[in-house]
């Protein structure tokens, strides 16, 4: 039986130096070292021989089985090393090789001026109107009526507002000042709200002009505002958007729904104010319409316009964007030009 097992244990040395790879060595573990393995048959008949016997040969088939175990481990070990040096070399990376260019996405300028403005008016104490208030989609009601914009008024032409097919009078909103009535309606002063959105009129495209716009509206409501408070306000945002080097200048001006109105322009940025083609060679160019709120839409909405007084606000974002970044063409917000959205 010693001899039987000396037989085996160079049998499977053999095996073992004509080994080249790891699943040679699973091989030969499972040949000579598993349960049906070749030790194994042997260790089975142990139980027929005396107990020196057993003693002498179980010791001698434990050290035998014990040696080929750490020879199949290092040669385990050995092939290892090299079957992943081979695989190194040749799936190596060249860290040096230029990377896969991912380009990063950025906030769209006519998004990012509108937070800024927001951000501004909320350090005012004003608070956004919540958007289920500023529907893009309004009735005439809300777009005109309520605003004490008389029904012969040009602003209702079909040339100016885009009417839908939803209903007759339902239109696509021309200005952000709908969502002063929603926020009124039901509310007792005082209010200070600001509401950003969509607008749409039927205009010719041009530098200046699109379809699609954008505003900010403002409005605030309570016992003895004055137009003081209106310039305050207006000045200090301006302020803080243009800093507080750009002239600019209160105009006045006439709207249905404020009495006394003004606009407010900014000195043209592309020509300092001497006159050039983007300000129509006025040196200004207008960003906002304002006034103090007219008493009729006060009791449109029921607030006592002998108990409180407010003023508005509408402002063009495309405008205010233009302006502080020199942009000298509406429709470049519109395009998706990357050249024109990756310098913001
Ligand atoms: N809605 C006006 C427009 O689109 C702008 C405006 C003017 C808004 C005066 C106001 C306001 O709230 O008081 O031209």
């Amino acid at each position: 039986m010693k001899e039987q097992l000396e037989n085996i244990y160079k049998n499977a040395t053999e095996d073992l130096e004509k080994s080249s790879s790891i699943s040679d060595i699973d091989e030969i573990r499972a040949k000579y070292l598993s349960r049906k393995g070749e030790f194994n048959e042997i260790k089975k008949n142990l139980k027929n021989l005396s107990d020196e016997d057993k003693r002498v040969i179980g010791s001698l088939a434990n050290e035998i089985t014990q040696k080929l175990e750490d020879a199949l481990k290092e040669k385990h070990a050995e092939f290892y090393r090299k079957e992943l040096n081979a695989k190194l070399l040749t799936e190596r990376i060249d860290i040096t090789l230029p990377g896969k260019y991912t380009p990063m996405g950025k906030v769209h300028p006519l998004t990012s001026t509108t937070n800024e403005i927001v951000a501004i008016f909320q350090s005012l104490g004003f608070s956004v109107v919540p958007e289920e208030k500023s529907p893009e989609v309004e009735t005439e009601y809300y777009n005109f009526d309520a605003l004490n914009v008389p029904k012969d008024h040009p602003a209702r032409d079909v040339q100016d507002t885009f009417y839908t097919e939803i209903a007759k009078n339902v239109v696509l909103r021309s200005q952000t000042s709908g969502a002063q009535i929603h926020a009124m309606e039901g509310k007792n002063p005082p209010i200070r709200v600001i509401s950003p959105g969509r607008v749409y009129r039927n205009e010719n495209i041009n530098a200046r002009k699109n379809n699609l716009f954008h505003q900010i509206e403002g409005l605030y409501v309570d016992k003895d505002i004055t137009f003081g408070d209106l310039k305050g306000v207006l000045n200090e945002f301006i302020r803080i958007y243009f800093g507080s080097s750009r002239p600019t200048r209160f105009r006045s001006s006439f709207f249905p729904f404020t009495e006394p109105s003004a606009e407010v322009d900014v000195q043209c940025i592309m020509c300092e104010g001497k006159g050039c083609r983007t300000c129509s060679g006025t040196g200004w160019l207008e960003v906002l319409g304002c006034g103090m709120v007219d008493p009729n839409v006060l009791e449109v909405v029921g607030i006592d316009p002998d108990v409180y007084t407010g003023f508005a606000f509408g402002m063009g974002v495309e405008r205010l964007a233009m302006l502080k970044y020199a942009i000298d063409d509406i429709r470049l917000f519109f395009n998706n030009d990357e050249r024109f959205l990756k310098q913001f």
